[in-house]
């Protein structure tokens, strides 16, 4: 058996997760981590808050407090929203932990004394009325490459590229808006170029998706630039190189260590301080990153090249799975222009388990998706109820009321029974074959399919009718539909865990339908037997009333002012 680790991306904590942010990233990545459990598979899935940086350091400048006051709040208030969510980390920690801290500067280290890191002056924005240099977010000008006017110093967010604070057009101040003077200042650099033809024939031979690899290679074909490591900024993990005091280490050389050390945070947890080297030196191990596009050429070029440079023999990334952008009715989330809605508004909404849905449903996989409160309310009525829930209901109060609750000993089969049949047994392989390449979206398409065509079976059938005149041949139809229900309870198992359970309890079958490898079980047998008594018939899911589409604006503003007070107060807008 493989093991495997599951990241997702650690979210920057200056402010709550949108909608974008969790499928981007998150939701997808426990999806996936549950999928693998049920199959029985060996995992650890690990996240944490980002909590070093610029993005946090403006924000906490704007809100006149230190850096870790805000961070503090927020990864308390995030943490506990993503249990709501039911998120099934095995750990989410921060950058802030001295586990994580004592980890990087080991790690950075060990790229030194390897001769990956060399010394450099460089020229850098500096802003001579806020008296301080300006990295990466503290920077915006225009991007030399697609001419965006809002580029940052370290990364254009409209074309992805990495850039260079000097290669910015027009560069002003972030936190002043004025012009920038330039000075120099010593600093520690990454010799990527001492490993570019390792990483060409890494990536060419990789199992990364195309999209991801193709990129990954135009990037290092045109010739890889060293890249600096330290910053001037205080906030942030003190660089540990020999005359390097005063320095911080560049948030992301700090932060994608977070997936190695929040894994070994998580063996010393549980009394095994040795468990992260049993999944990230095993070169059997699959680790799979959950990521937003705009990451990946930190995830496909600079970790692994991290990694190859520590001299240890850390498995590769086996899989990237990046996902496009989430659009807003249209347009981008932002937090500027209040447009989006955050994940705690989402909650005073609906429950958890219907953004889940709703969520995988439009996930962004090859495409950017628009999240329309009409597309909302076409997935809940339709797919969750219409389809699912109508099934389910429909099966199950059948059964109560012309069985007793007894799930009935089947007759001969008709081709349309055996059909259907054959369709249920083979659903978990169908869907199997979604997961293992990374298509959750079809994924979960797949699981709806088979609650459709039970309708259309149950049509076909009609054992409302049969019951009077072949009661036998209503009897199969139960038994069939019924092993569909528990079949479905478990493919959704992933996607809406909550929901999945309670279809379990209504089915009274043993254990949770989150016992590992259950997946198994389902896979081509029927588990639920004839005699076996069911439980007490409720609505799955709720539909939404047929003018929400209109009224969604409102009510988000309203939970908006709700959440506003619940939040730590350096959360609220
Ligand atoms: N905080 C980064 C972002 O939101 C993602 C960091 S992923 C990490 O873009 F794992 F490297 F931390
Ligand atoms: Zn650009």
């Amino acid at each position: 058996m493989a093991k495997w680790v599951v990241a997702s991306a650690w979210p920057y904590v200056n402010n709550v997760p949108h909608l974008g942010n969790l499928i981007g990233s998150i939701l997808s990545a426990d999806v996936f981590a549950r999928y693998l459990r049920l199959k029985g598979e060996d995992v650890v899935f690990v996240s944490g808050s980002d909590e070093h940086g610029t993005p946090i350091e403006i924000e906490a400048i704007k809100r006149g407090v230190h850096p870790k006051q805000l961070t503090d709040q927020a990864h308390e208030y995030i943490t506990k929203l993503f249990k709501e969510y039911g998120i099934s980390f095995d750990n989410y920690t921060r950058t802030e932990s001295e586990t994580h801290k004592e980890f990087v500067r080991e790690f950075m280290m060990k790229l030194y004394n390897n001769g990956y890191v060399f010394t450099q002056d460089e020229i850098l924005p500096y802003c001579p009325r806020d008296k301080m240099f300006l990295p990466d977010r503290f920077v915006i000008g225009t991007c030399p490459y697609c001419g965006y006017p809002k580029a940052h110093g370290d990364q254009c967010d409209n074309c992805g590229r990495l850039l260079h604070p000097t290669e910015l057009i027009n560069p002003r101040c972030a936190i002043c808006g004025g012009p920038v003077e330039f000075r120099k200042s010593k600093h520690w650099f990454f010799d990527l170029p001492k490993l570019q033809d390792k990483l060409m024939k890494w990536l060419e031979e990789s199992n990364l998706p195309a999209k991801v690899k193709n990129y990954s290679l135009n990037w290092v074909k045109e010739g890889l630039k060293p890249r600096s490591i330290t910053r001037d900024n205080k906030w942030g993990i003190p660089a540990p190189f020999p005359g390097a005091e005063g320095k911080t280490i560049y948030v992301w050389f700090d932060a994608l260590l977070g997936y190695i050390s929040a894994t070994k945070e998580f063996g010393e947890k549980h009394g095994d301080p040795d468990l992260w080297k049993r999944y990230w030196f095993d070169k059997e191990t699959r680790t799979v990153y959950f990521i937003g596009k705009d990451n990946i050429p930190f995830h496909a070029i600079i970790f692994p090249a991290m990694l190859m440079a520590s001299g240890e023999p850390y498995v590769l990334p086996w899989y990237i799975s990046a996902t496009e952008y989430l659009l807003f009715e249209g347009e981008q989330f932002s937090k500027s222009r209040r447009w989006g809605i955050w994940i705690d508004e989402a909650l005073e909404l609906l429950p958890a388990d219907y953004w889940r849905f709703v969520l995988i449903k439009i996930r962004p996989e090859t495409k950017d998706t628009d999240f329309t409160w009409k597309e909302l309310v076409k997935i809940v009525n339709k797919d969750m109820n219409d389809d699912i829930g109508n099934f389910v209901h429909r099966v199950l109060k059948f059964t109560e009321s012309r069985f007793k609750g007894i799930v009935p000993e089947p007759g001969e089969y008709t081709d349309i029974d055996r059909e259907y049949a054959e369709y249920v047994k083979s659903a978990s392989s169908r869907v199997a074959e979604q997961f293992e390449a990374f298509r959750l979206k079809q994924a979960l398409e797949e699981t709806i399919e088979l609650a459709r065509r039970g309708n259309q079976y149950l049509n076909a059938k009609a054992p409302w009718d049969a019951i009077k005149t072949n009661p036998e041949d209503a009897a199969t139809t139960i038994y069939i539909a019924i092993n569909a229900v528990a079949t479905l309870a478990v493919l959704l198992a992933p996607f809406t865990p909550v929901s999945a359970e309670k279809l379990w309890r209504m089915l009274n079958l043993e254990g949770s339908v989150h016992q590992k490898g259950i997946w198994s079980k389902v896979a081509s047998t029927f588990i639920v037997k004839p005699g076996h008594k069911i439980g007490k018939p409720e609505p799955l899911f709720k539909k939404l009333p047929a003018d929400f589409e209109n009224k969604a604006p409102k009510l988000l503003e309203e939970a908006r002012r709700k959440v506003m007070e619940k939040r730590p107060p350096l959360l609220r807008w």
